[in-house]
C-alpha cells in the first residue's frame, strides 16, 4: 500500500467478474476504499465474497447500466461520496464473425446501448461526485481504434467502442476541465469475454491499468491509453 493511496475512493462499475472484479481486487490491494457494482443481487458472488476479508474497505452497490432508474438510484446511494476514480468497465461482446450487414437491429441496439450510451449516462450522472482533479475512465478496446482497423471482424463491438471513445472526447471538450479522462485498452485478457486463449492474465492487465491511471492522473485531458500507459491512435 503506498502512502498517497490512503483515503482514496474508486467506484468500479461492472465488477461482478473479469476485469471489473480484477480492478476491485487491485485497488483493495493498493489500500483504496472501493465501491464495486454488480447487476444481480447474488449473495455468493465473487464480489460479495471479498467482503469477508475487506468489510471496512469494500462497499457493493447494484446497477444495470442500461436502466436509467438504476443509474439515478446509484447517484442517490452515493450521495456525499468524494470519488477519486470512476471507472465504467461494464461491456458486452457480439458474435465475432457477424458483419454489420448480418446483424439484427436488436443486436446493434444491445451493443451500442450497453457499450456506448449507458457508460456515458453513468458518467454524466455521477460526474459531480468525482473530485475536480479526479479521474474518469471507460473501458474501451484496441478494437475501438478507427485508425488501427485494417481487418474488420467483430464489427458491432468495434463500432460501439469507437462510439464510446467519441462520446468521451465530446464530454472532454464540453465538461472535461481539470479532470483526467481515460479511454482504457486492457489488452487481450483471459476473461469470459476474452476467452482462455487470450494473451494476458487479469492481474497483469489491471495492475498495468492502475499504474497508468496513477501516472496519468497528474495530467488533465482525454487520453486513449493502454494497460502499459502507451497512447494509442483514436
Ligand atoms: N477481455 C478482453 O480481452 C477485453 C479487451 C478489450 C476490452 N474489454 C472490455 O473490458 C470490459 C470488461 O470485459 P471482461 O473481459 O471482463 O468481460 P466479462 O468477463 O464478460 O465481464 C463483463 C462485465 O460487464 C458487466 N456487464 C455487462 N452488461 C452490463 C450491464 N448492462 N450493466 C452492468 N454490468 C454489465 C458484467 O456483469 P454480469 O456478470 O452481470 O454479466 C461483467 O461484470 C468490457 O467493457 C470489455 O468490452 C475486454
Amino acid at each position: 500500500m503506498s502512502s498517497n493511496s490512503v483515503n482514496k475512493t474508486a467506484v468500479i462499475i461492472g465488477a461482478s467478474r473479469g476485469l471489473g472484479l480484477g480492478l476491485v481486487q487491485e485497488y483493495l490491494k493498493r489500500g483504496w476504499r472501493v465501491i464495486g457494482t454488480e447487476r444481480a443481487n447474488n449473495p455468493s458472488s465473487s464480489l460479495r465474497n471479498l467482503l469477508t476479508s475487506h468489510s471496512s474497505q469494500l462497499r457493493i452497490e447494484k446497477i444495470d447500466i442500461n436502466s436509467t432508474n438504476e443509474i439515478s438510484m446509484l447517484k442517490t446511494n452515493l450521495k456525499g461520496e468524494s470519488i477519486d476514480l470512476l471507472f465504467v468497465n461494464a461491456g458486452v461482446m457480439d458474435e465475432r464473425t457477424q458483419n454489420v450487414g448480418e446483424a439484427s437491429t436488436e443486436e446493434f441496439n444491445r451493443l451500442m446501448i450497453t457499450n456506448a450510451l449507458s457508460p456515458m449516462r453513468v458518467i454524466e450522472t455521477l460526474a459531480d461526485l468525482v473530485k475536480i482533479k479526479g479521474t474518469i475512465a471507460v473501458m474501451s478496446s484496441g478494437l475501438g481504434s478507427v485508425t488501427a482497423n485494417t481487418t474488420g471482424t467483430t464489427e458491432l463491438y468495434r463500432a460501439s467502442k469507437a462510439a464510446l471513445n467519441m462520446f468521451l472526447k465530446s464530454y472532454a471538450a464540453r465538461a472535461g476541465a481539470e479532470r483526467t479522462l481515460l479511454a482504457m485498452i486492457p489488452g487481450w485478457v483471459k476473461t469470459d469475454m476474452g476467452g482462455p486463449g487470450a494473451q494476458l492474465e487479469v492481474e497483469t492487465s489491471v495492475r498495468g491499468m492502475a499504474d497508468a491511471i496513477e501516472t496519468r492522473n497528474a495530467q488533465a485531458g482525454v487520453f486513449f491509453v493502454n494497460y502499459k500507459n502507451a497512447i494509442m491512435p483514436w
